[in-house]
Parts: structure tokens; sequence; C-alpha cells
């Protein structure tokens, strides 16, 4: 799949800019094993690089513009380096403007490039597509300019780009883990201190990414309120983030109305689920992994409100096909997007037969799979 996107983005290049691009910058989208809508609160997220992701044919130019094609919606855009505006609408374009806009607060220069976007993931699924695209981007506009940064630097880039060009206040995790994810690892990051550590798959276990076909929109207003209910509950409770906070105070402070309340047991909970999931991975414990995976799927069900009636019929008949060995949830934003399923390798195919035999997308198609790992 790298390679695919890769082939595309410099076919692209020379089919637009009529020369061969200089290099090709890579970035996978990801999915979430566990962790969710903790990135923002200080906590522990367990995200894993896909296949799939977004590639980007580079070439310097010398008068300070920077021209993109984006080969899967056929349109472009130009720019002078030291003034992109945000775009109207927000788009793919956004993330291009916003990381040109972003990398030098991170002391890293842009100069004028031409580049080439083509990209395998699917869009609005909750698998990191636009971290994916500007990381990418990030690293593309980095070789431009003669440098190879750390991961650290680049996702922050993406981070601020998304922040400030497209109005989501998203975490670090996917742009980190489009930046620092090995293939075929989950990566455990903890978002307060970045510290990360890549753990291998146990080599029998299966990760499934099955695609609800509802689309989701991030920057619809939900997300962002979500994050103001954790940051409204920390301060109700006193502490300087939610990742300070124990399951006993969030049940027992005066201080939390019932909604503050139930999304900062999800917070809370999830972290300590993260943090149990982490270590069955590290001992191949499948049974603890998935029963974590099903734990987190009915907190952000009942508790943070972020699942659809579609993902939780999905991720039942997943349950249902995978039993105790192994799990399912809804991975990312939410509102819709993917579920990611953990099983047994050799139930894998098994698994996959029982979602196209009994979930319909919501225009009547069989649902879509990506086999993670
Ligand atoms: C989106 C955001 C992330 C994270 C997840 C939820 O993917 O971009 O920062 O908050 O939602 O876990």
């Amino acid at each position: 799949m790298t390679e695919a996107a890769r082939e595309r983005a410099a076919a692209a290049f020379v089919a637009r800019f009529g020369r061969e691009p200089l290099g090709v910058a890579f970035a996978p989208g990801r999915v979430n094993l566990i962790g969710e809508h903790v990135d923002y609160n200080d906590g522990l997220v367990l995200p894993m690089a896909l296949g799939e992701g977004t590639a980007v044919a580079w070439l310097p130019r010398d008068d300070q513009r920077i021209a993109a094609w984006a080969d899967d919606f056929a349109a472009s855009d130009e720019f002078a380096v030291g003034d992109p505006k945000p775009a109207e609408p927000i788009d793919w374009r956004s993330c291009v403007r916003g990381v040109a806009a972003c990398l030098p607060e991170q002391g890293l220069p842009v100069v004028g490039a031409e580049l080439a976007i083509a990209g395998t993931l699917p869009r609005g699924a909750g698998l990191s597509s636009s971290a994916s695209l500007s990381v990418a981007v990030a690293r593309a506009l980095c070789a431009v300019a003669g440098i190879s940064p750390g991961p650290l630097p680049l996702a922050r880039a993406a981070q601020a780009a998304e922040h400030r060009f497209t109005g989501v206040r998203c975490g670090i995790m996917d742009p980190l883990a489009a930046a620092a994810a090995p293939p075929g690892q989950a990566l455990l990051v903890d978002c307060r201190s970045l510290a990360c550590e890549a753990i291998p798959l146990p080599p029998d276990w299966s990760v499934l990414v099955v695609l609800s076909g509802v689309e989701r929109g991030l920057a619809e207003g939900e997300y962002n309120a979500r994050r103001q209910h954790c940051e409204a509950a920390a301060r109700a409770l006193g502490v300087a983030s939610l990742r300070d906070a124990t399951a006993e105070l969030v049940e027992a402070s005066g201080a939390l109305d019932p909604l503050l309340r139930r999304r900062a047991r999800h917070v809370v909970g999830e972290i300590a689920r993260t943090a149990a999931a982490a270590e069955a991975l590290r001992r191949g414990d499948l049974a603890g992994f998935g029963r974590r995976l099903r734990e987190g799927q009915a907190s952000l069900r009942e508790d943070f409100e972020t699942s659809v009636p579609e993902v939780d019929r999905l991720v039942a008949i997943l349950d249902r096909a995978i039993g105790e060995a192994g799990g399912a949830r809804m991975t990312g934003g939410g509102f819709g997007g993917a579920v990611v399923a953990v099983c047994d390798r050799a139930r894998a195919d098994e698994v996959l037969a029982a979602t196209r035999l009994h979930y319909r997308t919501p225009d009547g198609r069989k649902p879509t799979a990506i086999v993670a790992a």
C-alpha cells in the first residue's frame, strides 16, 4: 500500500508538473487500538500505523511559492511561502497551508516547492487521513529544505496546523502516530511526557479494521465539545488535567454535574484500561486485551457518547464472532467511522465473514475491511 501511494504521487507529479520529482515522502494513517479521547487529557494511547497512508512527491522551486496538486481530488493550490492563509472551505488545502505556516514555529524552515499528493486511506473513517496528509506534507517540505527532523516537531506542526487551519482542537495522538509509529507494532504514547514505547504484536494476533460506512466529521463541533467537557470537569475537580483524577474522586466529588461526571469517568477509566491493555499486549494475553476493548466500547457508548447505533451494531457482530479471545470497539474520534477488532489470527477470515454476512452500511453495502496486522 505504501508503494501504491508513492507510485501514484510520483506519476501524478510528472503529469502535473512535466518533470520528475526529486523524492517522495510518506506518512501512514493509524488505527487506535485503545485510549480514546484521552490524548487531550494527558492520558495514554495505543495506536498502530496502517500500511495505507499519504505520499507526497516533491521538487524544490526557487520563487518562494508552493504549488500543490491533490491527485485524489483533481484539485490544485498555490500560495506564497511566507503567507499561507486558511482555506475556504476547509479541505485538503487547509492541511498543506497549515503545515507550511506551522513548520517555522518548530524551527523548521520552509522554502518554495512543487508537491503532488496521493493517498490510499478511506476519508472520514477515523483512520487519521488528515494527520497522515499533514505529516507527509511536513516531511516533504522538510526534505525540500534539506532537513530531516525527528517525529516530534513534525507532529507538533501537524497538530498546530489542524488547530489553526481546520478549527479542530485535536490531540497529539494522530500526528505522532503518523510521524513515529513503526509498521506492525503498537505505539504506547504517554501524552503528558510524550514518551513513546513500541510494543510488537504477537504473531498469532490479527488486527482488523472494519468501516461502518457512516462518515464522520471531526469539525462538526462534537469533538471540540467533548474536549470542553473534559476541561470543565478537570477545573471542577481542581486538577490540572483528568490524568490527575482518580475514579474515587470522580465518583465522590460534589463538584461535577451528571454529564461532566460521565465524561470524566470515561477518561479516567480509559487511561487505566489503556495501561492494562498495553500490559496484556506485552504478555500476549489476548483475552485480557479483548476485555479492555469491550469495556472501552461500553464506556464510549454510555459515558462519553461518541458511538452511533451503526457502530454499536458492527461492534456487537464482531464481539459475537470473536468471543472471549479478543474484542472490538470503535476507533478514532467517533460519531461513525471505523471499528477495530483484535482476534486470533486463525479466526480472522471467519470474523470478517461474519461482518459481511450480518452488517450492511447505511447505503446497503457489505462493509469494507483493512487487515492492519
Ligand atoms: C481524533 C483526534 C485525536 C484523538 C481522537 C480520539 O482522532 O484527532 O487527537 O483525540 O480523535 O481519541
